[in-house]
């Protein structure tokens, strides 16, 4: 069986003092009442270093939100992979949406993020979703794999076991327009069997693949429940611990 986690994406917010704030909160919360999943922050690189001191990493995992498509040198301004984990953060997310649009990620461009980050050590919640276009067009599941050809399909199974799936609907995100239960878990079975062609069932059933797009505490348990949703990837809810908790208390 999958890991069920619950990771946040703080995305581009909160200053070093209010991160700061958000994690000691978080991680008070949690050790007063334990997580019956495994629950990540990714938070600005400019957090990392300290988050990762005031964290319990038994219990939160902490990563980047990116990291550089080149190993070091004269890149100025960019993160690389090397120093995302000497930081102490476990995971990078790789792939989103934003990243994809705004910054023009190309598929190739992850394919090299990719294999840094897994040369570093760290875990990848690989991000994959349509836009609203393409959902009318019925052309989601297309636009899914694709996406998973482009950037970690060329993994071992070895390395494959180090990616965590995030389904994110690009006319979900922010938006307060949830898929629903069912259009969630249909795509994920979908992206479940598509594992298990290339890598093999029990590859595929170990894979986490969550749900990110306006997920919150009132619709995670619903969510949740489906078999092939193994938990969510979190933006504006990640953002207040009583909503981030709202959700890791899905799981219970
Ligand atoms: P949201 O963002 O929860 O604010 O919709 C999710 C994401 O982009 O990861």
């Amino acid at each position: 069986m999958a890991k069920k986690i619950v990771a946040g994406n703080w995305k581009m917010n909160k200053n070093l003092q209010e991160g700061i704030e958000l994690a000691k909160g978080l991680n008070e919360a949690l050790a007063a009442d334990k997580p019956n999943c495994g629950v990540v922050i990714c938070t600005p690189f400019i957090h990392l270093a300290k988050v990762s001191e005031i964290i319990n990493h038994d219990v939160i995992g902490l990563g980047a939100e990116n990291c550089a498509d080149k190993a070091s040198g004269a890149y100025t301004g960019e993160v690389s992979a090397e120093m995302v984990k000497s930081t102490g953060a476990e995971y990078v997310i790789l792939g989103h949406s934003e990243r994809r649009e705004y910054y023009n990620e190309t598929p190739e461009i992850l394919k090299e993020k990719v294999e840094l980050a897994l040369a570093n050590g760290l875990k990848i919640i690989f991000c994959i979703g349509e836009s609203l276009e393409q959902r009318k067009a019925n052309e989601q599941n297309a636009v899914v794999k694709a996406e998973l050809e482009g950037s970690v399909f060329h993994l071992s199974a070895e390395q494959f076991k180090n990616i965590v799936i995030a389904y994110e609907p690009i006319w979900a995100i922010g938006t307060g327009m949830t898929a629903t239960a069912d259009q969630a878990e249909e795509i994920h079975a979908y992206i479940r069997s598509i594992i298990a062609e290339k890598y093999g069932q029990a590859v595929a059933d170990e894979t986490s693949i969550l749900y990110g797009g306006s997920c919150k505490a009132s619709n995670a348990p619903e969510l949740f429940a489906k078999p092939d949703i193994d938990g969510g990837l979190i933006g504006g809810a990640s953002l207040k611990v009583a909503d981030f908790k709202g959700i890791i208390d899905a799981w219970k």
